[in-house]
This record gives structure tokens, C-alpha cells and sequence, in this order.
């Protein structure tokens, strides 16, 4: 099928606000984590059905590492949840899982599941939903241009953006971030040079269909000339 221009084949979610709507409701950020989770699982089944290709979601960025343990650990926990028993409502409709970011410090039982999560993904798979986890673009370029400086070669493009962890991955066409703030927060920096940008005021856990379908409408009517005339 060829694909629609007016989709982006690429998303990408920056998942922000997840604490302030629980404070709203007088309850642990916790509870905002959870409620976002449950949201991300919905907008998953939304983009593959949109025609989507990839979601990445922005779901532990390297900074955010530096978050109190109580709050690190119910991360983990949503993430073993969700790797141990939804990730395979995905693969039953033929999508798969990536991870990207630094994963070595994670717990090792976390690094495991998502190792699991992705070698169980289904090959050949239409949608893939990948998961930015301990990731920071800065550290992204500096791990590839290590990695280049160790080859004693100059690179190009196409061989520089496969040392990127989205190397295979195209770049996103759209970026959308929930929860008021204007800016990438070290997501995505280098893929995200043409992508078109959404910001909204809605905290994460509300951030519905009719939400991401608003977005992807206004993404559609915004003429990406990519530096052309
Ligand atoms: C930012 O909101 C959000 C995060 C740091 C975590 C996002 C993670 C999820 C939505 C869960 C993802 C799914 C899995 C499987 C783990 P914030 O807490 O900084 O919100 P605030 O700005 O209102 O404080």
C-alpha cells in the first residue's frame, strides 16, 4: 500500500504531565504514571490504525534518571507490566516493539523484558511502537561519534545515522508534546531537524484519540518544503 503523505509515518510523544494531572486529583505521581501508560496503550492501537509506522514515546529520558527512586522504581514496575503482559495485545495485531536509549543501567530484570520485548515481536511488522527508555539525544550523538572516531573514518550521513539507536528507523515527520511546555528536551535532536512540531496544553493521561487526531489533522495541513522553495 503505498503511503498517505497526509500521515505521518513517524510519530513522536513527548508523554508530559503525568504529575501535574495527579496532583489535580490529589493523588500520588504515581497514579499520573499509571493513567499515562493507560493512555499510551490506547494511542499505540490509535496510530497503527491511523496507518501510522512508528511511535516513539519519550518514556524515561536520561535526566529524568536523576528522579527520586520511589518514583524510578514505579517506572520500572509499569515497564514490567506493561513487557510482561500487554506487549502482546501488539503482537497479536502484527506490531512490534523497539527500545532505544541506554539500557545498561537499568535494573537487569527490566533490561531482560525488554530484550524479550523485542526478540518476541512479530517480523515484518506494519507498526512498531518504540520506547525511549534512559534516553538523551546528546548522548545519543556523543555514543555515535565515539563510535565513528573509533573507526579512524569519515563518515557520511547514511553511515553516521546507523550508529544513531534509530539506526533502520526513519525520522519522525511529527513530534508532539502534551502538558504546556515548548520545547524537544533532549528528544530525538538530531532526527527531529524537519520534523513539524505540535504543542498543546492537554496533561498527558487526557491526551485521547480525538486529541492525536486533531494533531495529525493539523500535521496534514502544514506544507513541509524541507528548506526548498
Ligand atoms: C513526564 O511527566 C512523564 C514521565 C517522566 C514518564 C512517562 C511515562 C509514561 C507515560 C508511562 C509509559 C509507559 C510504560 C510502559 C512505562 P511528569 O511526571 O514530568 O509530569 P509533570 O510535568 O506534570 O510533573
Amino acid at each position: 500500500m503505498e503511503s498517505n503523505p497526509k500521515i505521518p509515518a513517524h510519530v513522536g510523544l513527548i508523554m508530559d504531565g503525568n504529575g501535574r494531572w495527579a496532583k489535580k486529583r490529589l493523588m500520588p505521581r504515581s497514579f499520573g504514571h499509571k493513567a499515562g501508560m493507560n493512555a499510551m496503550i490506547e494511542l499505540a492501537d490509535d496510530a497503527a490504525d491511523m496507518g501510522i509506522k512508528y511511535l516513539t514515546v519519550y518514556t524515561l529520558s536520561t535526566e529524568n534518571f536523576a528522579r527520586p527512586a520511589e518514583e524510578l522504581e514505579g517506572l520500572f514496575n509499569l515497564i514490567r507490566g506493561y513487557f510482561t503482559s500487554n506487549v502482546k495485545k501488539l503482537y497479536k495485531r502484527g506490531a512490534a516493539v523497539k527500545v532505544i536509549g541506554d539500557l545498561s543501567v537499568l535494573p537487569q530484570d527490566v533490561q531482560a523484558l525488554l530484550q524479550d520485548g523485542e526478540n518476541g515481536s512479530p517480523k515484518g511488522a506494519s507498526f512498531t511502537l518504540v520506547f525511549a527508555i534512559n534516553y538523551g539525544a546528546r548522548t545519543e550523538i556523543l555514543r555515535a561519534v565515539n563510535k565513528a572516531a573509533e573507526s579512524g573514518k569519515k563518515l557520511d550521513f547514511a553511515q553516521f545515522e546507523s550508529l544513531l539507536y534509530t539506526s533502520g528507523i526513519p525520522d519522525p515527520d511529527l513530534i508532539i508534546r502534551t502538558g504546556g511546555e515548548k520545547r524537544l528536551s533532549n528528544f530525538l535532536m538530531y532526527q527531529a531537524a524537519y520534523a513539524e512540531l505540535y504543542f498543546t496544553d492537554v496533561l498527558f493521561p487526557d491526551f485521547d484519540k480525538k486529541e492525536f487526531e486533531k494533531a495529525v489533522e493539523e500535521y496534514s495541513r502544514r506544507e513541509r518544503r524541507f528548506g526548498k522553495l
